[in-house]
């Protein structure tokens, strides 16, 4: 058997772990492992390269992918010559099986090529952790410890300084980093997409806290936050067709708001993507390791269309389908649990 495995999306740290575990579980089965570089792009350009035990024996300590990745979707209208070459090179390359490790879009392609006919497997990452039909991503871990540790350095600040600091941290549509860094940063208060922005509210609550006699507040928001956009606000789009949040400068604004609304000095710090570099943590090298074997086995059952899950602490596999069909949100009860938190 010949497997053809990639990496698309953002990066993020359990992915060479992830590909590591796929790896030593095929060695075992004695298939040949070729890894397609820079996502999908791989597979459009028919660029690999042959992965055996030495590339992969060292690389669970190493965040990032050692395949590359790219944002690069060959079903995009307007992509058909990629979508004819992905399927040409799958052909020609005598590939049995794809494997791909990735968010929504990247599974999102593999489940498309699942129906296409293509042997397609799908392990989950993303550090937004906004996939279905898994209790969680690699990635995401991670990132939650970086955003917490900055908000940790960015306390010091905003405590000797009597200011509210204003910490803005990824996940694109799902606001599952801010609400664990928030809870574990012990942040007043958190903004999320999945949540209507009530500027008023979280002004009245951070007053309310100096108040009380505490000098400085930490707000954790999410970048997908809805914050009113001017008309001619940039909206460039990435290669998967994505707005880049960033350049919405969720932080910023907020930050402006509270400062004239309160009086209280306020600075912002966007971490950006800071939270998708650095060794993966424990929890994430734990579970891609497993993701990414569970993934071969899949092969070797047949299991096409499906991906490697975890579901109260057992690998399983899912439809890829039930895990790129909606977003995972954070649930309202979640968001209003964490209230109570900001009281403290
Ligand atoms: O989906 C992962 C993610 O890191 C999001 O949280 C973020 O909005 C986006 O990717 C950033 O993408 P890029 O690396 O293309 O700027």
């Amino acid at each position: 058997m010949r497997i053809g495995i990639l990496t698309g999306g953002g990066d993020c740290p359990g992915l060479n772990p992830a590909i590591r575990g796929f790896v030593l579980k095929a060695l075992e089965y004695g298939w040949e492992c070729r890894g397609y570089l820079n996502g999908w792009k791989g597979l459009v350009e028919g660029s690999y390269k042959p992965l055996v035990l030495e590339d992969v024996q060292d690389i669970i300590i190493q965040g990032g992918t050692i395949l590359g990745s790219s944002r690069t979707n060959p079903f995009r209208p307007g992509k058909e010559a990629d979508l004819e070459a992905t399927l040409k090179n799958i052909k020609e390359h005598g590939l049995d099986a794809v494997v791909a490790l990735g968010g929504e879009d990247t599974l999102g392609v593999a489940n498309k090529l699942h129906k296409l006919g293509i042997p397609a497997v799908g392990v989950p990452k993303t550090m937004d952790n906004d996939l279905n039909a898994t209790d969680f991503t690699f990635g995401f871990d991670s990132a939650v410890a970086v955003a917490t540790e900055s908000i940790d350095r960015l306390r010091d600040t905003a405590r000797s300084h009597n200011r509210v600091m204003v910490v803005e941290v990824m996940g694109r549509h799902a606001g599952w980093v801010a609400l664990y860094s928030g809870i574990a940063g012990g942040a007043d208060w958190i903004t999320l997409p999945e949540v209507d922005l009530n500027v008023e509210e979280m002004c009245n609550h951070l007053l309310s806290v100096r108040e009380r006699g505490r000098n400085y507040s930490i707000v954790v928001a999410s970048e997908g936050t809805e914050i009113p956009q001017s008309e001619d606000a940039d909206q460039t789009l990435d290669a998967f067709g994505h707005m880049i949040l960033r350049d919405r400068g969720v932080g910023e604004y907020l930050a402006k708001e509270i400062e004239i609304r309160t009086g209280i000095e306020t600075r912002f710090a966007v971490l950006g993507h800071i939270q998708r570099g650095g060794a993966p943590s424990v929890f994430d090298r734990v579970l891609a390791s497993r993701l990414g074997m569970k993934a071969a086995e899949l092969v070797k059952n047949g299991e096409f269309g499906k991906m490697a899950s975890i579901q109260s602490n057992q690998i399983v596999g899912v439809n890829l389908e039930d895990a790129v069909a909606s977003l995972k949100t954070v649930p309202d009860t979640m968001y209003e649990e964490a209230k109570v938190l900001f009281k403290r």
